[in-house]
């Protein structure tokens, strides 16, 4: 009888295809997936370690899982990815129950890891940081049949001084973009017509005489390639080419997540983002020009340390400058070993300051995000029909500028385009209803 896997991701959108990544190495490891843990000969967490509360959540289901591993003895359980890499073997003491801890670039031999760890009773620990390792050759096992992730680049050489990630991924790996290609083509022959390019700086992607503007137009020309989108793009690296790309090529979609982290110059300066407000505000009215409909969302971190109200007030002002369609607010979370940790200490922002400022930040993109949103309600749009709402009986869709739009209709109608007029809005997202085309 075949062994069986439960793989369960929490975090980023890298994070979720990673988990796709084991889960193809483990079927060509011979496991069958099952629907739930308690019938899982291997469990693995595949986990987050950005902030210090997506990993007190994953420490919280581990516990949890443990249960299960005593209702079932010989269940192995394996903590996988950031939170791995970063702790590394203290997590097997902090939590003796996991059995294996793997880092990102250990997943090509998962299957080995399994059968170490089921010999030796645990103790499994491979945190190597492998700077050759891009994945090439192995097969995802993709969760949707209407989109598809697809990883470019690992790994980040930028060093912002609050983030974690440079540490639990290593330095960028980009892939052979021919081998991108190929998969895609692949892919889209398989049914699959929207594809997302994913990296931690997706943008500064380079291989040979390949840049990412011209990796963006060739995924576009791809017959049955419908949708491109990528995330996430750094803003020092959002060139005119890159533009002109977005612009010029039909599939590419008019939608950007574009982090901006703070709207005040000494705050930016500290985190070493390597840009002005002033510049960011251009890259967003290049863009605008150029696509003027496109759709903008970001990330922003309060209470980081030494951000005063002055600061803060520069960054609610960047918010009504760009007027965002979305944006995922943070606040600041001391990530051992990184230098924003070291400035900590002379400038912390209290914690009921910083809290305070994220509601105040979070109220301010709601009421733009809404207004924004109302406006729309009566356009006629295309949307991509992606799966059934979690809830009731409507599917859920989504515009070219990644809107939610809830429409009713049948299971069949998932993976296609349809025409459908917006008929109203939570604020966040729509709802719709088809029409003719
Ligand atoms: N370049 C990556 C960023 C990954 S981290 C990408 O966009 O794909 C995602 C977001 O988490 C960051 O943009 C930042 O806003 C937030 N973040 C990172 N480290 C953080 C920390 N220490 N505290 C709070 N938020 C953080
Ligand atoms: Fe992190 Fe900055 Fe890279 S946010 S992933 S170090 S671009």
């Amino acid at each position: 009888m075949s062994k069986t896997y439960w793989v369960e991701t929490y975090g980023c959108q890298m994070n979720l295809s990673d988990g796709e990544l084991m889960e193809g190495v483990l079927a060509s490891g011979g496991y069958t997936q099952v629907s739930r843990p308690e019938d899982a000969d291997v469990i693995l967490v595949n986990t987050c370690a950005i902030r210090e509360h997506a990993e007190q959540r994953v420490l919280g289901r581990v516990a949890e899982l443990n249960r299960v591993k005593r209702a079932r003895p010989g269940t192995l359980i394996g903590v996988c990815g950031c939170m791995a890499q970063r702790l590394g073997a203290r997590l097997i003491e902090r939590a003796e129950h996991v059995d294996m801890v793997i880092g990102p670039d250990a997943y090509r031999s998962l299957p080995q890891l399994i059968d170490q760890a089921a010999q030796n009773g645990g103790g499994v620990v491979d945190i190597e940081l492998r700077s050759s390792e891009n994945y090439e050759g192995l097969e995802l096992r993709r969760r949707s049949q209407v989109s598809a992730w697809i990883p470019i680049q690992r790994g980040c050489d930028y060093r912002c001084t609050f983030c974690i990630v440079p540490r639990t991924r290593g330095s960028e790996k980009n892939r052979v973009p021919e081998a991108v290609l190929r998969e895609i083509e692949e892919l889209a022959g398989e049914g699959i017509t929207e594809f997302v390019l994913l990296g931690q700086t997706v943008n500064s992607y380079r291989y040979d005489d390949w840049d990412f503007p011209r990796l963006l137009r060739a995924v576009a020309r791809l017959p049955a390639v419908r949708r491109v989108r990528f995330t996430s793009p750094h803003p020092n690296d959002l060139t005119r080419e890159l533009v002109d790309a977005m612009a010029e090529e039909d599939a590419v979609c008019p939608q950007m997540h574009l982090p901006v982290q703070s709207g005040s110059d000494r705050v930016l300066k500290r985190m070493a983002r390597r840009y002005t407000r002033e510049e960011y505000i251009g890259k967003v009215s290049m863009l605008r020009e150029a696509i003027p409909n496109i759709a903008l969302s970001t990330d922003i971190i309060v209470g980081f340390p030494g951000e005063d109200e002055r600061d803060f007030e520069s960054t609610l002002d960047l918010v009504r400058a760009v007027r965002y369609d979305d944006a995922f607010t943070f606040r600041y979370s001391p990530r051992e070993g990184t230098p924003s940790t070291r400035m900590q200490e002379d400038w912390c922002v209290p914690e009921h300051v910083a809290q305070g400022r994220l509601e105040r930040l979070i109220a301010l993109v709601r009421e733009i995000a809404a207004e924004k949103n109302l406006a729309e309600v009566g356009n006629l749009v295309e949307v991509l029909v992606e799966k059934r709402a979690r809830r009731g009986e409507l599917l859920q869709a989504r515009t070219d500028r990644y809107k939610v739009v809830l429409i009713p209709g049948l299971q069949e109608w998932i993976g296609r385009y349809m025409k459908v007029a917006l008929t109203g809005t939570s604020g966040a997202t729509f709802t719709g209803f088809p029409v003719e085309s």
